[in-house]
């Protein structure tokens, strides 16, 4: 039993936090016990670690992150999806046959994940299973909680990324079979677009899902020209959404769409269907894809809603980050697009970024009882001018801080220290 004292803030719902002020946070096992306004007499013994003024606050997921491009964040950001994809990140991806150099990246990638406060996450490789099995190991071996996945494609890729359909396959569930049994980090389908897969491969995946009760991850109507492309390619379906249908990868394991920028009334329907998460990656969005997810009008269509980093789409890892542009474009969206949309208030950004990000993963996201006690430790915001209370400190964090913002980390109830703290 660990007992932790400080203010303490959570989702309880999609637009509404949970706040304990000065209150007691019981941990048994790194797991939730209870939250105390007063310390119960049975716990007097158990040892205590005060926070003071701090905020303690779930960790963060990250739904959509491309660990491979963590070395090219922050460049080619002038430049539109596929330009940038050709110019910066299919180089960048091609390293990656390389698993010493693989290895070296993945670790800086993990230790800025970790930094940032995000403990849950679902992650691409590049095509590479021997460098993509090290990311998926090293995240087991940190308790991370995440979905990993060896990325396929077959058509429309450079050379050095272009996969045969027969080896696409194959090391694929190799992958699969290895890992499916994990505890904490598990294996996810993971082609990367359409554009890049031909159906002959996406169906031989859907039954490698099948086999295993593996999910999909991908990008889904991404961009205007990601969704014509995808219905070009594959003329017999009425949408991006139904080709992964078709191919059977819908129905197996978690469905988790990035993007979904532009979805048809089909498009919405079949996520729902399946209960896809729909993932605003806020940066990424606005530096290669021009586009704003209607996060108001999908929420209430009742499609899941989460938030990723993309990086390297998006330059910044953290997820706190994204939360707070989520906000600014839901009022961009509405303002240029009144119809359906409207802004999003604060807490149901931060409920994408913790809560209903998290509850991909098991128990997490949350500080009830019964959750894990994956869990941040947040300074507090406030200065000699103003005072300011808990719920709002969570929100001048995620508009304006940065690692050393957060005092500790605690994954499954154990502290984690970074170079940060
Ligand atoms: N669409 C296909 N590949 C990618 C990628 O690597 N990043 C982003 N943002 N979109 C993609
Ligand atoms: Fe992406």
């Amino acid at each position: 039993m660990q007992i932790f004292h400080a203010d303490i803030v959570y989702s309880g719902s999609r637009d509404a936090l949970i706040v304990h002020r000065d209150s007691y946070i019981a941990v048994e096992c790194g797991v939730v016990e209870g939250i105390y306004g007063e310390l119960p007499e049975k716990y007097a013994g158990a040892p205590l670690t005060d926070y003071g003024s701090g905020v303690i606050i779930p960790a963060f997921s990250d739904l959509h992150v491309h660990a491979p491009q963590y070395p090219q964040r922050g460049l080619g950001m002038d430049l539109l999806l596929a330009d940038w994809l050709n110019t910066y990140t299919f180089p960048q991806e091609a390293r990656f046959a390389d698993p010493e150099y693989a290895a070296a990246v993945y670790e800086a990638f993990l230790n800025s994940l970790i930094e940032n406060g995000t403990f849950h996450a679902c992650v691409y490789g590049t095509i590479h299973r021997e460098s993509t099995s090290g990311l998926l190991e090293r995240m087991e071996s940190l308790k991370l909680r995440a979905y990993v996945g060896k990325v396929n494609m077959d058509i429309q890729a450079p050379d050095s990324l272009r996969e045969t359909v027969e080896e696409s396959l194959r090391e694929t569930e190799a992958f699969l079979e290895r890992y499916s049994a994990n505890r904490y980090s598990k294996p996810i389908i993971t082609p990367r677009f359409a554009p890049t897969c031909s159906f002959e491969l996406l169906k031989g995946l859907g039954r490698l899902s099948h086999k295993y009760h593996a999910g999909l991850q991908t990008h889904l109507v991404e961009s205007r020209w990601e969704a014509a492309e995808a219905v070009r390619l594959n003329p017999d379906c009425s949408c991006d959404t139904q080709i992964y249908q078709k191919a059977g990868l819908l129905e197996n394991g978690p469905v988790v769409a990035a993007h979904f920028i532009f979805p048809s009334n089909e498009d919405m329907r079949l996520l729902k269907q399946y209960n896809g998460y729909a993932v605003q990656c806020p940066d990424a969005t606005v530096n290669v894809i021009a586009g704003i997810m209607g996060t108001a009008s999908l929420s209430e269509a009742g499609i899941r809603l989460a938030l990723g980093s993309d990086i390297a789409g998006g330059h910044l890892p953290g997820i706190y980050t994204q939360a707070a542009r989520s906000v600014q474009l839901s009022k961009l969206k509405a303002f240029y697009e009144p119809e359906g949309n409207r802004p999003i208030p604060f807490a149901n950004a931060f409920y994408m970024a913790t809560r209903e990000g998290g509850a991909l993963f098991g128990k997490v996201g949350s500080l009830e009882p019964g959750y894990e006690f994956d869990a941040l430790v947040i300074r507090d915001f406030s200065d000699p001018f103003r005072k300011i209370a808990p719920e709002e400190t969570v929100e001048r964090f995620c508009y304006t801080g940065n690692p050393a913002d957060i005092l500790a980390r605690y994954i499954h109830g154990e502290s984690v220290k970074t170079g940060c703290a």
